[in-house]
């Protein structure tokens, strides 16, 4: 995980980006008590998300189990049209995305959807779906990895959508 030791750095080689000029840089101060050095970790994700030199490209940040965070950065258009395999939350931390949200298997569209931010979606199993950021922006990306999911939305044994209200 980022931050922690021997794995991802925290990106303080690179620059800030000039849309997030803004964003505070110092880290958490983490105290630990004894034996537990090593142990206990935090940092600053905007400050990182700030230094990202990718856009639509979403970096794992924590892992619970098979539960992933993933948060990523995005600024124009995105390149593909991603058909989703599962369902996806996505939690917009700051600015402005529009997603456009058809079928999954005809391109029939489903939905637009101008997500601002503190704005939370779930992006069902069965749609296909194209971003657009007229401003480079935030966006958390939280998923379960497990391996069979596909094969349970595919079968109909899940519902492509999270919850029924
Ligand atoms: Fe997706």
């Amino acid at each position: 995980m980022p931050g922690l030791f021997g794995d991802s750095p925290l990106r303080d080689d690179l620059p800030v980006n000039r849309a997030f000029a803004d964003i505070p840089q110092d880290e958490p101060v983490v105290e630990t008590e004894p034996g537990f050095e090593g142990k206990l970790h935090a940092f600053n994700l905007f400050k990182y998300l700030s230094r990202s030199d990718v856009t639509w490209n979403p970096s794992v940040t924590s892992v619970c189990r098979e539960s992933l965070f993933c948060p990523t950065t995005e600024e124009y258009v995105l390149p593909i049209i991603h058909g989703n395999d599962r369902v996806e939350w996505f939690v917009q931390l700051s600015d402005e995305i529009e997603w456009e949200v058809a079928d999954k298997e005809t391109g029939k569209p489903r939905a637009r959807i101008l997500m601002k931010a503190g704005d939370v979606a779930a992006m069902p199993a069965d749609i296909r779906h194209q971003g657009y950021s007229t401003k480079r922006s935030m966006l958390l990306v939280w998923e379960n990895a497990r391996l069979d999911l596909p094969k349970l939305y595919e079968s109909g044994k899940l519902k492509p959508y999270p919850v029924e209200f």
